[in-house]
C-alpha cells in the first residue's frame, strides 16, 4: 500500500514558524514519524511539499498513478482553493484533510473549507497525530 503525504504552503517552515501554534517539530521530523509509523502499519509512505498551487494540483494528479491514498495538508489553500477542490474530486482515491492547529479555535477565515466536502474526512488540532492517525486510517481500510 502506498499514501502520499503532501504538506502545502509555509509548511517547510514547520519548528520555526509561530512554534506556540504549530509545534516544534519540523515538517522533516514528521515524515519521518509518518514513515516510521507506515513500515509498523505495511504502508509505504512518500512525502512531498510546495508552497505553490499547481505543484500541489500536479502532486495530486500524479498520486491517482500509483498512490492508494492521500493526507494532504492543504495550509491556507484550505480555505481558497477551487482548483484544489476540483483536483481531489477528480483523481478518485481517498484524501484525508489534516491541520496541526485547531482551525475552528482560530480566525473566522480559517472555519471555511472549499475541501473538506471532497475529502474522505478531516482531522484538526492535533498537531502531528492528525497526520498519524489519518495514516492509521487509510492503512486500515485500504488494507481490508
Ligand atoms: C494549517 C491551518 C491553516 O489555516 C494555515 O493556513 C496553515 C496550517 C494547520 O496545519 O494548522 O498554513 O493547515
Amino acid at each position: 500500500m502506498k499514501i502520499l503525504v503532501l504538506h502545502g504552503p509555509n509548511l517547510n517552515l514547520l519548528g520555526a514558524r509561530e512554534p506556540e501554534v504549530y509545534g516544534s517539530m519540523t515538517m522533516d521530523d514528521i515524515d519521518a514519524r509518518l514513515k516510521g509509523k507506515g513500515r509498523e502499519l505495511g504502508a509505504e509512505v512518500t512525502c512531498r511539499q510546495s508552497n505553490h498551487e499547481g505543484v500541489l494540483i500536479d502532486a495530486l494528479q500524479d498520486a491517482r498513478t500509483w498512490a492508494d491514498g492521500v493526507i494532504f495538508n492543504p495550509g491556507g489553500y484550505t480555505h481558497t482553493s477551487v482548483a484544489l477542490r476540483d483536483a481531489i474530486s477528480a483523481i478518485g482515491i481517498p484524501v484525508v484533510e489534516v491541520h496541526l492547529s485547531n482551525v475552528y479555535a482560530r480566525e473566522e477565515f480559517r472555519h471555511t473549507s472549499l475541501l473538506s466536502a471532497v475529502c474522505k474526512g478531516k482531522i484538526t488540532g492535533l498537531g502531528w497525530y492528525s497526520y498519524k492517525l489519518a495514516l492509521t486510517y487509510l492503512a486500515e481500510t485500504l488494507g481490508n
